[in-house]
């Protein structure tokens, strides 16, 4: 069944890396089911990562996602939420670069904070935040329905 997760290209990727990571995504197979390029407010920042609220590098995390126009998108295929975190690789680049060389973070990201790329842990996470960004919006074949 197809599944559905949440992704984001972050403003620095988005600005030097554009087209590189969209070839990648479509590569890989994807099918982009939503697109929208949006500036986060502070506010809807803090919402969008509440679950990290109270760390070290929230205010960081803060500022960075707010310094311009990230990309957001439902990315559709089987397993979507598990390939995404597969092509992203994990959140630190220099692991990516040792354990994921091909993953968009080892080629594309700057640090552990400035990572390129967002997407969804598990299916629960992934609805939420398309909630969150899309509103209420219909997907064939919805996370959950079998
Ligand atoms: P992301 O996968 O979007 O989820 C939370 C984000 O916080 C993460 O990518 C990074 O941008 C950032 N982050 C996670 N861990 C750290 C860390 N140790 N130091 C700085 N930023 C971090």
């Amino acid at each position: 069944p197809v599944e559905h997760t949440f992704a984001t290209i972050k403003p620095d990727a988005l600005e030097e890396h554009r087209d590189e990571i969209m070839e990648r995504i479509q590569a890989a197979g994807f099918t982009i089911s939503q697109i929208k390029e949006t500036r986060l407010s502070q506010e809807m920042a803090e919402e969008f990562y509440k679950e990290h609220k109270g760390k070290p590098f929230f205010d960081q995390l803060i500022n960075y996602m707010c310094r311009g126009p990230c990309l957001m998108m439902i990315l559709s295929k089987e397993n979507a939420v598990q390939e995404w975190r597969a092509l992203m690789g994990p959140t630190d680049p220099t692991e990516a670069q040792t354990s994921s060389p091909d993953s968009l973070r080892s080629l594309f990201a700057n640090s552990v904070l400035q990572n390129a790329v967002h997407g969804s842990s598990n299916l629960n996470q992934a609805q939420e935040k398309i909630k969150f960004i899309f509103g209420d919006i219909e997907l064939e074949k919805a996370n959950n329905e079998s």
